[in-house]
């Protein structure tokens, strides 16, 4: 597919805090960017995640969305990354897990937790964790997925972190080469059986960008 470069076009691309009026956009990103992985989480009832994932990012709403940054084109909401320190807390987990049991019923939703739980997304004290990476089907390609990270830079940075990680599935080059692209270097890879089994995503690959001074 041929590039088309929003990115060259100064100040196309916006990425700035997320709000609670992006969230709907956001979640439709984020369910479109990780169709698989919901699919596989939630079952028959993958038509609810987009439900799901906008009822749980509105969780964090009284925070003030915490780590959250959208990508805006022309004041439309394309794309969508997380950023979290060591220190941070996980999103109200009570909360969420009751949203889960809310819409998938008891089983589904347990099944669903233990799904997500597989994600191991641990990370160092001198770094930032980087997730939720997603551009919209019809935005890709034009640079977006490299200003959301260009700006976890930026946070990083301001954040006095010296280096920020992530992981992927092996299978998604696209992603790995926008991380390399971007400057970020394969740390690990790691089989897990049961991701693999059920997430049908078994090979994970750690990815590492050390900040220069
Ligand atoms: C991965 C993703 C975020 C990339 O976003 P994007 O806005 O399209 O990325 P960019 O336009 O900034 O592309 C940067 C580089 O990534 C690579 N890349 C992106 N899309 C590609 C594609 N379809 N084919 C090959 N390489 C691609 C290229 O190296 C590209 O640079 P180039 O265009 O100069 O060759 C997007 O495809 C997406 O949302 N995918 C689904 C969700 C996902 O997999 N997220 C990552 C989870 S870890």
């Amino acid at each position: 597919m041929m590039r088309t470069d929003l990115a060259r076009e100064p100040g196309a691309i916006r990425v700035r805090p997320a709000r609670e009026g992006d969230l709907e956009a956001a979640a439709a990103i984020l369910v479109a960017g990780f169709r698989g992985q919901f699919e596989a989480a939630f079952a028959e009832r993958v038509d609810r995640a987009e439900r799901i994932v906008a009822r749980t990012l509105t969780l964090e709403v009284p925070r003030g969305l915490p780590g959250l940054y959208v990508a805006e084109v022309e004041r439309r909401v394309v794309g969508t990354i997380a950023l979290r320190r060591q220190t941070d807390p996980y999103a109200s987990d009570w909360e969420s897990s009751g949203i889960l049991v809310d819409e998938l019923g008891l089983w589904g939703g347990l099944r669903a937790m233990f799904c997500f739980s597989l994600l191991d997304q641990s990370c160092g004290h001198d770094e930032v964790y980087v997730s939720d990476v997603a551009v919209a089907p019809t935005m890709r390609r034009q640079g977006v997925g490299t200003a959301l990270l260009a700006h976890a830079d930026q946070v990083a940075r301001a954040w006095g972190k010296a280096a920020l990680a992530l992981d992927v599935t092996a299978r998604n080059e696209t992603a790995i080469r926008l991380y390399r692209q971007s400057g970020y270097v394969v740390q690990r890879r790691r089989r897990l059986l049961l991701a693999g089994w059920l997430l049908h995503e078994g090979t994970w690959v750690r990815m590492r960008k050390t900040l220069t001074a």
